[in-house]
């Protein structure tokens, strides 16, 4: 694919080996390829079996991006065997072990890019990869972290870091405001840090620290016109590092095959999804879906979809497979599925979310608060219904309902972790019917968020396009790299 003097810049992309991270990473490939970049994209068995598809397509489209199967060695990891996802852990003691298991890919990444002639010009590392740092170094390589989440969150942790926050509030539930921000935003531990909080975790977070601030740049997921303030806080905080805005990635996907293929193979075909879309209302339908990695609890489950079929709407409503227990199975195939069946489509397992998002006839989507899928929202312009889960996911639902006002909060406050085991809900039947019923009615405000999300899709769209905010970052990241690579082998 490259000889010695091939004049492109090489960029190796090294996701963290989970959905919701390697999904913008893929699109990123993409958009480098389409500009005229070599890309190497790091994968392992597992998570290359299922992005298959996506292989497929990049081969039929001859760009320049070579997809590097490296070996991922579960057992040194202390994981169970073919665990190379983070969705496909047995339970969730086993996520630190994940998060500091993936520096077994350390040692085959170094073989694989000291055979590369000429040298790669650049490594991007999602930020839960710290042990790239040594790699790049090395191997004398530039590198780049890559943010998943908001600028918002991104600007709030760093922020709530510079005044010891974390340092002075003890108690995880105890509220403090956020400094330093132009807005007032309430939050506590346990809701701005999700899962990280205890002290097992100090080394890796200092990892990652350590491994940002010794980084050649950063490059985030969002667009100025989305939050300006907050790109422009961050940008100053990093000081003299850069921050490139190149999102929403997302909007790489343009047409429908490539929008039904991300991240995993879907479970229901698309096009029976579109069909039952077309036997319903413009703007009518409400679509559920909370991500790759939290596991709904069948009792919770269930009030969903009793709140869901108490709103006398039509829904798509994906159930993940893990969470297809005998005990949902049969509360499903006992009465709920049956009752629902002229407006209610149930998908087990992945669903092809960007092209049900862009259909017309999906008017609200009750969403978990993952940066992809809020940058999957606004890039269709539909307005949401927030349930965050952990990590980001408390600190975007502020942005997205306080600030963009383009959703509303179904009135979770407690992270998914913190959650005890006693068989209680965290939202009842009744407060998802409410949220579904304030999202999707007509009425002032209704049409308020609805016109301001499309307006948001709109600046998205300009911002991809040649000339936009997103596009001239992504210019000039390619620039800086050509400019920053050591040229000798
Ligand atoms: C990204 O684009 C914005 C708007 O054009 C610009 O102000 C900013 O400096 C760019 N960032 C970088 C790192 O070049």
């Amino acid at each position: 694919m490259s000889s010695l003097h091939d004049p492109r810049a090489h960029f190796i992309l090294v996701p963290l080996v989970a959905q919701g991270h390697a999904i913008p990473m893929l699109d990123m490939a993409r958009l480098l390829a389409e500009r005229g970049a070599r890309v190497s994209f790091i994968t392992t068995p597992v998570n290359a079996a299922r992005i298959e598809a996506i292989i497929d397509q990049v081969k039929e489209s001859h760009l320049p991006i070579q997809f590097v199967i490296l070996p991922f060695a579960c057992a040194k990891a202390g994981l169970p065997d073919g665990c190379e996802s983070f969705d496909l852990l047995p339970s969730i003691e086993y996520t630190k072990a994940m998060f500091e298991g993936t520096r077994v890919l350390q040692e085959p990444l170094e073989l694989f890019l000291r055979e590369l002639r000429p040298k790669p010009s650049c490594l991007i590392a999602d930020m839960c990869n710290p042990w790239t740092m040594e790699v790049a170094r090395k191997l004398r390589i530039p590198r780049i972290v890559f943010h998943g989440p908001s600028c918002f969150y991104l600007l709030c942790v760093h922020n709530m870091a510079m005044h010891g926050i974390f340092e002075r509030v003890p108690d995880e539930f105890e509220p403090f405001l956020v400094p330093d921000l132009p807005c007032r935003v309430e939050v506590n531990k346990a809701q701005a840090l999700g899962f990280a909080t205890g002290p097992e975790w100090a080394n890796f977070m200092q990892e990652m620290v350590v491994a940002e601030s010794t980084a050649d740049g950063i490059v985030i997921n969002s667009y100025d016109d989305l939050e300006p303030w907050h790109i422009r806080s961050y940008q100053k905080a990093k000081g003299k590092k850069k921050v490139w805005s190149i999102g929403p990635l997302c909007l790489c996907n343009k047409d429908v095959t490539r929008k039904a293929t991300r991240g995993n193979k879907a479970s229901m075909d698309e096009h029976i999804i579109t069909k039952w879309l077309e036997t319903m209302e413009p703007g009518s339908v409400i679509y559920v879906n909370f991500g790759s990695s939290a596991r709904t609890r069948p009792s919770q489950l269930i009030e969903i979809g009793c709140g869901l079929q108490a709103s006398n709407r039509p829904f798509v409503w994906v159930i993940k497979g893990v969470e297809l227990t005998p005990e949902i199975e049969n509360w499903l195939s006992g009465g709920f599925e049956e009752s629902t069946s002229s407006r209610g489509l149930i998908i087990r397992g992945w669903a092809p979310q960007m092209v049900i998002l862009s259909h017309p006839a999906v008017g609200g989507f009750l969403t978990h608060c993952g940066w992809n899928s809020i940058l999957e929202s606004i890039s269709a312009g539909v307005p949401m219904m927030t349930w965050p889960q952990f990590s980001d996911q408390f600190l975007n639902e502020k942005l997205i309902v306080d600030e963009l006002r383009i959703g509303v909060a179904v009135g979770v406050k407690v992270p998914m972790s913190h959650v005890t085991d006693d068989g209680r809900v965290m939202v009842q039947r009744e407060d998802v019917e409410k949220a579904v019923s304030r999202l999707m009615d007509g009425g002032e405000n209704g049409e308020d968020r609805r016109m301001r999300v499309r307006e948001l899709q709109e600046k998205a769209m300009k911002a991809m396009e040649g000339g936009g905010s997103s596009y001239v970052n992504m210019t000039r990241l390619i620039q800086y790299i050509m400019e920053h690579t050591n040229k000798e082998l």
